[in-house]
C-alpha cells in the first residue's frame, strides 16, 4: 500500500512516497482502511523535528474509514464498522492504518468518514480546551486566535454555542470573513498591529476570560496582555514557532493570571475520555452547533504541497489527503 514517509527531519523534501505491506493487527488492535486522512499541524513539527521522533516516520494521527480486520480479543470494533481515529495514532499517512482499538471511535449515523477525519483531532481538541481546560461559560469574553483555521473554526463555532462573546484573529480579509460566518463576533487582522489594544477596546477595557492561542511565538506576550484579571492564557501549538519563557511576576502583573500549555494526549488518555470527547464532538456537528469546512482535499502522494500549504497559511478549516 501507499503511505508517506519522514525520511529525516527535515523541509516538506523528506517527504517520500513508498509502497508498504499492508499491515496486521495484533491483539487488541484493528485494521482500519482510510477513506481520508486529516492534516495537522502537528504533523509539520514531527516532519521538522520539533518534536523528537525516530526516522523513518510514517506521519499522521488523524483519519476515518473502515474497519477490514480485527485482532485477537478486539471487543470495541468488527469488520465492516466505520470508525475513525484522533488521537494515539501515527501512521495516518497511508490507505490502511493499525491502531489500538481504545483509540478508536465507531462513526454515527450522519456522521460522514471524511468530516470524521477532518473532525477528530482538531475537534477534540477543541472539545477539551473549552469545555474541560478552561470551561467557556455563557457572556464570557475568549480570545481564539487563527480563528480561520482547523482547530479555530470548530472552536469559534462551539464559543458561540455556550453564549460566548467571541474575538478571532486573522491574517486575511478572506479568512476574516469566513471568521464571522463561523461564529467570531469581532475578527481582528493581527498581521496589521497589534492585537492586544483591540481586544482591550472590544470588551470595555476588561479584556478576555481565556485566549486559546495555537500560534505560539508570534502572539503570547499579545495573549498576555488581553487578559482580564485571573485569566487565563491557553497556549496550546506553535504555529509560528515554540512560545518563549513567560516570567512568573509577568503573571503577577498581567492581574494574577494563569498560563497552561495543554496537549490533548493528556485530556485524552483512556477508552471512556475518548467515547466521551468525541461524543460531545459528533453531538455538536450533528445538532449543527459546529459545521466542519473541509477547505482542501488533496490526494495522499501529494501530502508536501498540503503540508507547504498549512505551513504557508494558505488552507481554512480543515485539510484532508486522500489516499
Ligand atoms: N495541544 C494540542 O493538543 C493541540 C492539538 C491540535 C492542534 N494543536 C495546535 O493548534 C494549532 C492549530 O492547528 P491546526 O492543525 O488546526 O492548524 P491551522 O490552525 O489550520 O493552521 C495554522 C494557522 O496558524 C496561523 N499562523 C499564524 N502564524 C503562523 C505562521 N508563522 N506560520 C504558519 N501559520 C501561522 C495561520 O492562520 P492565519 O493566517 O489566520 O494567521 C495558519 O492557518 C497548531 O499550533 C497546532 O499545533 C494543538
Amino acid at each position: 500500500m501507499l503511505a508517506i514517509q519522514a525520511r529525516e527531519a527535515g523541509g516538506v523534501e523528506v517527504l517520500e512516497a513508498v509502497d508498504v505491506p499492508v499491515p496486521v493487527p495484533g491483539p487488541g488492535q484493528i485494521l482500519l482502511r482510510q477513506e481520508a486522512a486529516g492534516l495537522n499541524f502537528i504533523d509539520t513539527y514531527f516532519r521538522s523535528g520539533l518534536y523528537p521522533a525516530k526516522f523513518p516516520l510514517v506521519l499522521g494521527q488523524e483519519g476515518a474509514g473502515v474497519v477490514e480486520a480485527v485482532g485477537e480479543g478486539v471487543t470495541r470494533f468488527q469488520v465492516g464498522d466505520r470508525a475513525g481515529y484522533g488521537v494515539g495514532g501515527g501512521g495516518g499517512y497511508a490507505q490502511a492504518v493499525v491502531l489500538k482499538e481504545d483509540k478508536v471511535v465507531k462513526l454515527p449515523d450522519g456522521i460522514s468518514a471524511r468530516t470524521a477525519a477532518a473532525a477528530l483531532l482538531k475537534g477534540m481538541t477543541a472539545e477539551f480546551l473549552i469545555r474541560r481546560c478552561f470551561p467557556v461559560a455563557a457572556g464570557d469574553a475568549v480570545l481564539i486566535h487563527a480563528a480561520a483555521g482547523g482547530v479555530g473554526s470548530i472552536l469559534s463555532q462551539w464559543a458561540q454555542s455556550l453564549g460566548a462573546f467571541v474575538i478571532g484573529t486573522t491574517s486575511s480579509d478572506a479568512k476574516a470573513q469566513l471568521a464571522l460566518a463561523n461564529g467570531c463576533d469581532h475578527v481582528i487582522r493581527y498581521d496589521q498591529g497589534d492585537f492586544a489594544p483591540q481586544v482591550r477596546e472590544l470588551t470595555d477595557g476588561a479584556g478576555v476570560r481565556v485566549v486559546y492561542d495555537g500560534v505560539g511565538k508570534a502572539t503570547l506576550e499579545g495573549s498576555l496582555s488581553s487578559l482580564a484579571r485571573r485569566g487565563m492564557l491557553v497556549t496550546f501549538g506553535n504555529a509560528s514557532g515554540p512560545a518563549p519563557a513567560v516570567e512568573p511576576l509577568r503573571l503577577s502583573r498581567g492581574g494574577s493570571l494563569f498560563l497552561t500549555r495543554p496537549t490533548l494526549f493528556d485530556y485524552v488518555t483512556t477508552a471512556e475520555e475518548l467515547d466521551d470527547s468525541a461524543g460531545a464532538l459528533f453531538e455538536q456537528i450533528l445538532s449543527g452547533a459546529v459545521k466542519i469546512e473541509i477547505g482542501a482535499e488533496f490526494a495522499l502522494k501529494d501530502a508536501a504541497k498540503a503540508h507547504e500549504a498549512l505551513e504557508g497559511r494558505k488552507t481554512t478549516g480543515s485539510t484532508l489527503l486522500i489516499p
